[in-house]
């Protein structure tokens, strides 16, 4: 059983995967970690939080060895939005963050998860099914560090051999935390609406297409990938996976479908809309599906019902 240390841990993927790590592996197996402090109950309660900042070398080496971690999670950074309006803090944090936690991971002989993104591709990357290995030249800080992290994922797996392993995410839609500054976020904020409200303005152009995917799948994804028999493995980092690839217009009509009366309309941030028209439309995860099994279980229709069903559960209660 791995002894886990998840950085970031109060962000939109980490508070779900600290719960989906706690519950496979056991609840004092998992430490969560942030430079936030939990809501009271939310992670002390059911399992160890320690207050760490990935860019500090002294607190990430202090959490491994206090806990005996062999397994970090490394999620904590500046998403693309955020990274926009703070170019110099994200590559502080996701580049500081990623090396450190590295190098910690290189004197501990700790495997480490690392998620990169969609963000890594660019302009010039073939845009309808991006290849596993092509053309990476991002126009975004966001972008720049995701590629950067990949290549020293590898580097510190090929000269160190440790036990790197990562995937690119698509834009994650969830209904637990919410998402923390992106490009993709609208695909999460139009459900918050369109329950409440019956309408959502969208930053996005309506023929915007991207790459997505429900938070079960990453989940899933992210526990498969690290439990993967490593022989198999000839990428270890940066796994296109995508589950589904839509636009604003096609999410909005599948939501219709749903919540009477619900009407979307356009009022296009160009800053959000210059960064995801530089990502693909739809990446190819052929690579993922073949080396370690990767098979998403939601498409758009099924997540949309879920996401629905939950979310209205969850406003109802608050
Ligand atoms: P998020 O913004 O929701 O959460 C990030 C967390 O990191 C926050 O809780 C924040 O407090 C914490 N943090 C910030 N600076 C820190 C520091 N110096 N030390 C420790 N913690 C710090 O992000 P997320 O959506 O949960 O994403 C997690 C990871 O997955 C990131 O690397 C992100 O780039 C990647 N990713 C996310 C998506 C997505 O759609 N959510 C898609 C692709 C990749
Ligand atoms: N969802 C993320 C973003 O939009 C993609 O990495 O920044």
């Amino acid at each position: 059983m791995p002894k886990i240390l998840v950085t970031g841990a109060l962000g939109q993927i980490g508070t779900e995967l600290v719960a989906a790590l706690r519950e496979r592996y056991g609840a004092d197996r998992v430490v969560a970690s942030d430079i936030r402090m939990p809501t009271r109950g939310r992670h002390e309660a059911v399992g160890p939080f320690d207050f760490v900042d990935c860019t500090s070398l002294h607190q990430v080496r202090e959490a491994v060895n206090r806990h005996r971690v062999d397994t970090i999670y490394h999620l904590a950074a500046l998403l693309s939005a955020v990274g926009e309006e703070k170019p110099q803090v994200a590559w502080d944090v996701n580049m500081g963050g990623i090396y450190r936690v590295l190098e910690v991971a290189r004197q501990s002989g700790c495997a480490v998860f690392f998620p990169s993104s969609i963000a890594a591709f660019g302009p010039s990357t073939p845009a309808e099914m991006t290849p596993q290995e092509t053309i990476q030249r991002p126009t975004t800080i966001y972008g720049v560090t995701k590629v950067s992290g990949e290549l020293l994922c590898d580097y510190y797996h090929r000269r160190f051999a440790v036990d790197t392993r990562g995937v690119r995410f698509p834009g994650l839609i969830s209904h637990v935390a919410l998402p923390g500054g992106g490009t993709t976020d609208y695909a999460v904020e139009i459900f918050y609406e369109a329950i409440r409200n019956r309408r959502y303005r969208c930053p996005l152009g309506p023929d915007t297409r991207l790459d997505m995917m429900y938070m079960p799948d990453a989940l899933r994804a992210t526990i498969e990938l690290m439990e993967a028999d490593a022989a198999q493995l000839v990428h270890r980092n940066s796994f296109n996976i995508t589950a589904m690839s839509f636009t604003p217009e096609e999410l909005a009509a599948q939501i219709a479908r749903h919540v009477d009366g619900f009407k979307m309309e356009y009022e296009i941030e160009p800053e959000l809309q210059k960064i995801a028209d530089s990502w693909p439309d739809r990446i190819d995860d052929g690579e993922a599906r073949s080396q370690w099994g990767w098979n998403p279980e939601y498409d758009l229709e099924r997540m949309t019902v879920d996401m629905l069903e939950r979310l209205e559960a969850k406003l109802s209660r608050s």
